[in-house]
């Protein structure tokens, strides 16, 4: 097993980092959000966020599994660090299986969306028709659930076969096909009637947007789409190893990442402008909209299908992200097989993602606070659990940790000086992260 522990090469560090990162966050759960709060107003912070707070934590995070080569638990434990920081550790393992619950939902409608599809949506074609097709498809009852099952076996499938086999060849050839696909649909989103408007609203801030409400939103999205603040990121720098740049990998991988979500919105937002769809339309936004692109270009229902085929592995190589957490925990605290590490996580989640399908149909009701299942465990982890991890983790590797370990793992192998990045990495980590979260959370919140 020892061999498999390790991403092979440099590419396979980048494409499983990317890959976690990369994935319904950034086609699903950017646009949508985007549109709900304040669009050119959400994307300014979105990214002011991803680049002040979201390098500098998913740096502490790398630090952290890096040097000790652990689990979220083991790493704490192995730098001897007091309880409040081990709980980083178990809030991450929650935190997985929460977003597992309702990520593995929407990762099931697209593999339902892949054969709507090719079969052409049932020849429909206005906005109107889409919208009733998704509701019907979403509230029915065994329909979704059968695909979510479906993706979740295929989830726990290639996490039991190991880290390095499973993870990195998936994510390193399909992921830069994901990338052309979408800006084959950037080029064509150019061409829509109300491609200006889309883009206006993508990209021109308005500043009185800048509510509390949209402020706490865009630090959720920064966090969720970037994959940092819960331990994903710890468990996969335990694989790297010394050659790796650090700084380097955080800084590509939230490039990469921010560059795909806006590419998303190219396409959403011209598209929902030409076809009469009100951005604001929610978690359902992506699964009516696209679908009216597709059946407007020629060859669509091949496109369509391309497209949702390549969503689905991009949502694959993020949720194998989210439950290595808690296998590689049970694997390594409890001195567990990865079979039954893989089975135990696996029942849970399967719970957690069957009560939220329902949440669109028979449980439609439950609510809490207003949200439903669904809302609430995607409100919760990407809104409250990922920025607090956030901020704990920047606080830890700010004022405790050992700050040679940092200058150590951050400073690339043979080179003699600690570069000028440092520095500022540990300054967002001690102050700016940690301040910026808190007041966003008491504003935000309250
Ligand atoms: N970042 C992933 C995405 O954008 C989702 C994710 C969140 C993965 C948290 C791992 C941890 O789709």
């Amino acid at each position: 097993m020892a061999h498999n522990k390790k991403f092979n090469t440099r590419l396979g560090v980048i494409a499983a980092t990317v890959g976690s990162a990369v994935g319904l966050g950034n086609i699903w759960r950017f646009p949508y959000e985007c549109g709900q709060h304040g669009g050119g107003a959400f994307l300014l912070a979105y990214i002011v966020f991803a680049v002040a707070i979201g390098i500098p934590v998913i740096c502490a995070e790398f630090v952290i599994g890096r040097s000790t080569g652990k689990n979220v638990a083991g790493a704490f434990k192995a730098l001897r660090a007091a309880p409040l920081w081990r709980s980083v550790g178990w809030l991450g393992i929650f935190t997985s299986f929460l977003i597992m619950g309702f990520y593995s939902v929407v990762a099931g409608w697209c593999m339902d969306y892949i054969w709507q599809s090719l079969t052409g949506f049932g020849g429909v074609a206005t906005e109107a028709a889409f919208h009733e097709r998704f509701d019907e498809f979403s509230s029915d009852v065994w329909r979704p659930l059968g695909w979510t099952a479906l993706f979740l076996v295929a989830n726990f499938w290639v996490i039991s076969r190991g880290v390095q086999k499973g993870i990195e060849r998936i994510s390193s050839v399909l992921m830069p096909l994901l990338f052309i696909i979408l800006a084959v649909f950037c080029v064509y989103a150019l061409t829509l009637p109300a491609a200006a408007e889309g883009l206006e609203f993508l990209l021109k801030p308005d500043f009185s947007q800048l509510t509390p409400d949209v402020l706490l939103s865009a630090l959720g999205q920064a966090f969720f789409s970037l994959s940092v603040g819960m331990g994903v990121l710890i468990t996969y720098a335990s694989y790297f190893n010394r050659q790796t740049p650090l700084v380097r990998t955080a800084t590509v991988t939230t490039a990469l990442d921010t560059l795909v979500a806006v590419m998303a919105g190219v396409i959403i937002f011209p598209a929902c402008f030409s076809f009469g769809e009100a951005p604001a339309a929610g978690p359902r936004l992506v699964f009516e909209v696209l679908p009216t692109v597709f059946m407007s270009m020629p060859l669509g229902r091949l496109w369509g299908a391309l497209f949702f085929i390549l969503l689905f592995v991009a949502s694959l190589t993020s949720t194998l992200s989210l439950t290595e957490v808690t296998v590689a925990y049970f694997e390594g605290e409890h001195k567990m097989g990865r079979g039954k590490a893989t089975a135990i996580d696996a029942s849970g989640v399967g719970v957690m993602a069957a009560l939220s399908s329902l949440s669109f149909g028979p449980l439609a009701g439950m609510t809490v606070c207003g949200l439903t299942f669904f809302n609430l465990l995607d409100f919760v982890s990407s809104n409250i659990l990922m920025p607090l991890g956030g901020m704990l983790l920047a606080v830890y590797a700010g004022w405790v940790l050992d700050r040679s370990i940092i200058r150590h793992q951050l400073t690339p192998e043979g080179v003699r000086r600690v570069p000028a990045y440092v520095p500022l990495v540990v300054f967002s980590l001690k102050y700016l992260a940690p301040v910026a979260i808190l007041a966003i959370f008491v504003t935000g919140l309250l």
